[in-house]
């Protein structure tokens, strides 16, 4: 089986909301579809091992605002590098409460859905919602489409992303054997040069350079 092929699959990257009781919290996923247009409805993939799982089966509710190619690329390390769990992702991020839904400004817009049922598959349950709101911020550049995210934004994905591939890991290593290139540890990201900055700043997750390792060759 090659799985490189999923890697032709084309999708968004999305940051999906909903309630820890009375806090918003969410996480990245790129695994959303809309599935019908009347009424509206969208699937959403999410790993039973994330905070934001729980949180949707428990409110009954989640919104996703999707990313632009200008949106700030720390969202994603804030919000897909790091747990509801331990973390206050929605502390200093620009956004507005929606149907019961917290959703990011700063976007392309929002769609936000009322859960009327979900799958499980081994690792993750596809939730089915029924849209409630929508709205498209004016002005937003064009939508970060998840290939984007790869190829400019040079991001990697966590093992909880359905689309994770582990060839990603070794092409990481092997393109880090060709010339000096430095991977950070908690998001993949990749920095190239003969040598890291001791103030360096990971530019999706914000990490320092104590968290950037070189990769030996
Ligand atoms: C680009 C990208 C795409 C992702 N796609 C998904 C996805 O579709 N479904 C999912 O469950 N997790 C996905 N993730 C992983 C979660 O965002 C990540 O595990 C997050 O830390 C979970 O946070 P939580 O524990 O607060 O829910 C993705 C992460 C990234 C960076």
């Amino acid at each position: 089986m090659n799985t490189k092929i999923f890697r032709n699959m084309s999708y968004g990257v999305y940051i999906v909301g909903t309630m820890d009781g009375s806090r918003p919290t969410g996480c990245v996923a790129n695994s959303i579809m809309q599935i019908t247009s009347s009424p509206a409805t969208i699937a959403a993939s999410i790993n039973h091992d994330n905070y934001t799982n729980n949180c949707i089966s428990e409110s009954g509710i989640f919104s996703f605002s999707i990313m632009a190619e200008d949106s700030p690329s720390d969202l994603i390390g804030v919000f897909g590098f790091q747990s509801g769990k331990d973390a206050d992702k929605f502390d200093g991020v620009e956004y507005e409460m929606i149907e019961g839904a917290p959703v990011l400004k700063r976007t392309c817009g929002y769609v936000v859905c009322k859960v009327i049922d979900k799958m499980e598959t081994a690792t993750h349950t596809v939730f089915l919602g029924e849209v409630i709101a929508a709205e498209v911020y004016e002005g937003s550049s064009p939508e970060m489409t998840y290939s984007y995210y790869h190829k400019v934004v040079k991001g990697k994905s966590p093992k909880n992303a359905p689309t994770y591939l582990p060839e990603e890991d070794d092409a990481v290593k092997s393109e880090a054997a060709a010339t000096s290139k430095y991977v950070c540890q908690i998001c993949g990201y990749v920095y190239e040069g003969d040598t890291l900055p001791d103030d360096y700043i990971c530019p999706i997750c914000k990490q320092g350079a104590d968290k950037i390792k070189k990769v030996e060759s």
